[in-house]
């Protein structure tokens, strides 16, 4: 089965949303198969946004990680990466659709209260990072 890794940034936890937004994805039907609240270290944050080493916003992105406990989770379903790509809505607030994750809960492009794998490559990559003991 597909599998997605999910965070709930520490803006969703100080906000009390996990509840509110793991209803979300197990009412369209996905399963929760691995779930923790982690305080993230420096390096773990660094190493998830790799690919955003470059960005004028990299420092700012690894101090709102690692600024306090994050849900993780690992969600699997038919298509989970695009489906729960589709319940976070987009990375703008301002675009994201207002029945999504972001479009209810989230006002910035910054803190935008959900992260999930972008594909199927990055949810293998995320998950041994995330959840070392849960990888095959
Ligand atoms: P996420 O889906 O976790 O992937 C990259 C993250 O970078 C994104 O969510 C936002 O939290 C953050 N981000 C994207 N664009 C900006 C921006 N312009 N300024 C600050 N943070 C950003």
């Amino acid at each position: 089965m597909e599998k997605s890794l999910v965070l709930i940034k520490p803006d969703g936890v100080e906000r009390k949303l996990i509840g509110e937004i793991i209803a979300m994805y197990e009412k369209k039907g996905l399963n929760i198969t691995a779930l923790k609240m982690i305080q993230p270290t420096r390096e773990i944050a660094e190493t998830h946004y790799a690919e955003h080493r470059d960005k004028p916003f990299f420092n700012e992105l690894v101090t709102y990680l690692t600024r306090g406990k994050v849900c993780a989770m690992i969600i699997e379903g038919d298509n989970a990466v695009k489906i729960v790509r589709k319940i976070n809505g987009a990375t703008d607030p301002a675009e994201a659709e207002l029945g999504t994750i972001r479009g209810k809960y989230a006002l910035t492009k910054a803190e935008n209260i959900v992260h999930a794998s972008d594909s199927v490559e990055s949810a293998v990559r995320e998950i041994k990072l995330w959840f070392p003991e849960e990888a095959q």
